[in-house]
């Protein structure tokens, strides 16, 4: 049977840690699984953002397997969606610079994530950290999504990423489509166990802030036990009660129960019960991908087989985009 419309489609790419959490997983990751079958989706690791800050090889290297091991134990499906690593594509730093040089010195200068980083990274301020939204936008233009998932973080890179696709459209003629940002249905902004203010981060110094995906279940609970709430004992969603909200935003993502329906479950029920529950509601979700995750990890033939023709197909859409781009600016084919 063919298909009389099209699938939209859909882009995002994610950093190679080899700590994703469980932000990531209830913030991002999971939508991707879900969107795989709605929409035409592309997702890559994007390695060559990774070494904006500075990285040791040999971990870069680990992290950049583990983390493309990960999205295939999430379900992630390279039958169903294109899978692949960044850099293995080289239209992405080609594209980025005729980007480059139709991005202006100021607009880059207003970016808050650059002020952050090279606020945090002041001995390594390098210009690669300085136009990684311009890279960001070779990696949306290229595949002509429709949408792009991304986290509250990202929202101005991806503003930029329109900027100069219909800046670049203006000036050369149709080439990039302009992608609308994708907020999703469901989606979790989830923040640190150690302090409710933040977003949960792998940075965090104190490990019981976060939870990885890989962590196993006695270290996913034991750092539930200990989740900051407050002294009030009542599992409700409030403004004031930002610890117990972020516990029941966690399990109200892993279950698919409303927050209604989880205060009504524990309604009378202490802290110590919540918490329980809620370390054993992830541990449950989260067990199935470790083990996925233990068999995708320890095939390196295979893993290595998959990102290649993740790269090979993503390549064909990108090579199209670029060299229409290449002509449009003046360049001889
Ligand atoms: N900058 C994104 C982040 O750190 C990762 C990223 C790179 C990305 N290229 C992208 C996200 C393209 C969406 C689309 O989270």
């Amino acid at each position: 049977m063919s298909e009389i419309t099209e699938k939209k489609k859909v882009l995002s790419c994610i950093q190679p840690s080899g700590m994703l959490t469980l932000g990531n997983y209830l913030g991002a990751l999971k939508n991707w699984v879900n969107m795989q079958e709605e929409f035409d989706c592309t997702f890559a690791v994007a390695d060559l953002h990774a070494i904006t800050v500075r990285q040791e090889p040999a971990k870069l290297r680990s992290q950049i397997y583990s983390t493309y091991a990960i999205m295939l134990a999430l379900g992630l499906d390279p039958e169903k969606s294109t899978l692949f690593i960044q850099s293995q594509v080289p239209e992405h730093t080609a594209l980025s610079w005729l980007l480059s040089c139709n991005t202006q010195f100021g607009e880059m200068s207003r970016m808050t994530q650059f002020k952050d980083k090279s606020a945090k990274h002041a001995d390594n301020v390098n210009v690669g950290l300085f136009s990684y939204p311009v890279l960001m936008a070779a990696d949306i233009l290229l595949y002509k999504p429709d949408f792009v998932p991304v986290g509250a973080d990202q929202k101005q890179h991806l503003e930029i990423a329109r900027d100069i696709a219909e800046r670049f459209n203006r000036i050369y003629g149709d080439v990039f489509t302009i992608p609308e940002a994708y907020i999703p249905k469901t989606g979790a902004r989830v923040m640190s166990l150690q302090d409710p203010e933040k977003k949960m981060s792998k940075s965090d110094e104190n490990a019981n802030a976060w939870v990885a995906i890989l962590d196993d279940k006695d270290t996913i609970i034991r750092k539930f036990k200990r989740a900051v709430t407050d002294s009030d004992n009542r599992i409700i969603v409030s403004e004031d009660k930002k610890g117990v909200s972020n516990l029941i935003t966690i399990y109200s993502a892993v279950t698919g129960k409303t927050s209604s329906e989880i205060e009504k479950e524990f309604e009378g029920k202490g802290y110590g019960d919540f918490k329980l529950a809620v370390g054993e509601a992830v541990a449950d979700e989260l067990a199935p991908i470790k083990a996925n995750y233990e068999r995708f990890i320890s095939d390196k033939a295979e893993l290595e087989r998959l990102f290649k023709e993740g790269a090979q197909s993503a390549e064909r859409v990108a090579r199209k985009t670029y060299f229409k781009a290449m002509k449009k600016v003046g360049f001889v084919l």
